[in-house]
């Protein structure tokens, strides 16, 4: 049997079981358990008030043993609490993955999802190599794996236009667009961003460019608001080229999940493809001495894709070296405490 060793502060024994309460190893679980109350959207059926488990098990077609075994957790979890025996009550944060109101419910499907979980076990490999681990993990990269897995993808989609569709509002109300007449949203899927521009600037027509899977995707944002007939729908590879006479280009949250070479390569097939006078809005998170959430995505970047957070310094001297124009930094009305940044780079 192995020895414990002594507490240095108190001299007693280690005690694993006392210091299993203080470090809950089963952390990790949690995405997961969100992620599954999530899928079987057991928040909307818990939205009226509290159900027994064996309701809940009709209400979504689920296993009412198991169900009841998985509820008992999510209390562990903050989900649900027990409301007497067998009987659950939503918390706030389980009233965050409801499907019939506004909810994070597609952000924690995605970012729980196998594409990116199963990536995640091969933290300590990144760590030694700096390499991402993708391909290692799933035998192909970020975005294939998406192209192969549609409804992960679509989750995954949902959970980009959820994100942006505020920073599609702040566009519109802190950026002049009366002037712009073809606007090119690159890897722009599902189109939150491109519709909100397009509704700022009537006059414009716009392209949505992205992998296949993810443009169709972005079908639904633009039928749902009337905005089609303003709209080409473009599938390809942005490291090849991206559409051409834009005047207009929108690249958001792209070289976050691009290492500096791919990103250079990006910013440089836009200012090829770009017309006389035309300028480039890029978008993203910015990196500060201040922790954030940021933090934590810079590292998800490096383990899905090699990409990295950046601050604006690292922003503006890609878009010098790739050849544009100094890049001006946009004042975003409503959104400055966010931890994002918008720099308008113009071609020279
Ligand atoms: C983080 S998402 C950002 C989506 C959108 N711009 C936004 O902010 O909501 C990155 C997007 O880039 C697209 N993408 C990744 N690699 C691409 C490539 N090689 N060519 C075209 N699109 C690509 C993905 O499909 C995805 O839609």
């Amino acid at each position: 049997m192995e020895s414990t060793s002594a507490d240095t502060q108190t001299g007693r024994p280690f005690s694993p079981l006392q210091a299993l309460a203080q470090l809950n190893p089963y952390v990790w679980s949690t995405g997961l358990f969100m992620r599954g109350f999530a899928l079987i959207k057991a928040a909307d059926h818990l939205a009226d008030g509290p159900r027994t488990a064996a309701e809940l098990a009709e209400a979504t077609g689920t296993h009412a043993p198991s169900l009841a075994r998985f509820l008992r957790a999510c209390a562990l979890h903050g989900l649900v609490t027990w409301v007497g025996k067998d009987r659950y009550e939503l918390t706030e944060l389980g009233q965050l993955v409801r499907s019939d109101v506004p909810s994070l419910r597609s952000f924690v499907i995605a970012v729980n999802g196998p594409g990116m979980t199963r990536v995640w076990e091969h933290l300590v490999d990144v760590l030694k190599t700096g390499e991402p681990a993708s391909k290692q993990a799933l035998g192909m990269d970020h975005w294939e794996w998406y192209e192969a897995n549609p409804e992960e993808g679509r989750y995954y989609a949902e959970c980009n236009g959820l994100l942006t569709v505020e920073a599609a509002h702040v566009i519109a109300a802190s950026y002049d667009l009366s002037q712009v007449t073809r606007i090119v949203d690159v890897g722009g899927s599902p189109g939150a961003l491109l519709a909100g521009a397009l509704k700022a600037a009537p006059q414009a027509t716009g392209v949505l460019f992205d992998l296949p899977a993810a443009v169709r995707n972005a079908e639904k944002t633009f039928a749902e608001q009337g905005l089609t007939d303003r709209l080409e729908l473009v599938s390809g590879d942005f490291m090849t080229s991206v559409p051409e006479g834009g005047d207009l280009y929108l690249v958001k949250n792209i070289l976050c999940d691009l290492d500096d070479t791919s990103a250079a390569t990006l910013l440089r097939n836009c200012l090829a493809a770009m017309a006389p006078g035309g300028r480039l809005l890029l978008l993203d998170w910015i990196y500060t001495d201040t922790p954030s959430f940021v933090h934590a995505t810079d590292v998800e970047f490096m383990v899905l894709t090699g990409g990295r957070g950046r601050t604006l310094d690292e922003y503006r001297q890609l878009l010098v070296d790739a050849g544009f124009a100094p890049p001006e930094r946009v004042q975003l009305r409503g959104f400055e405490m966010a931890p994002f940044i918008v720099l308008e780079a113009a071609r020279p």
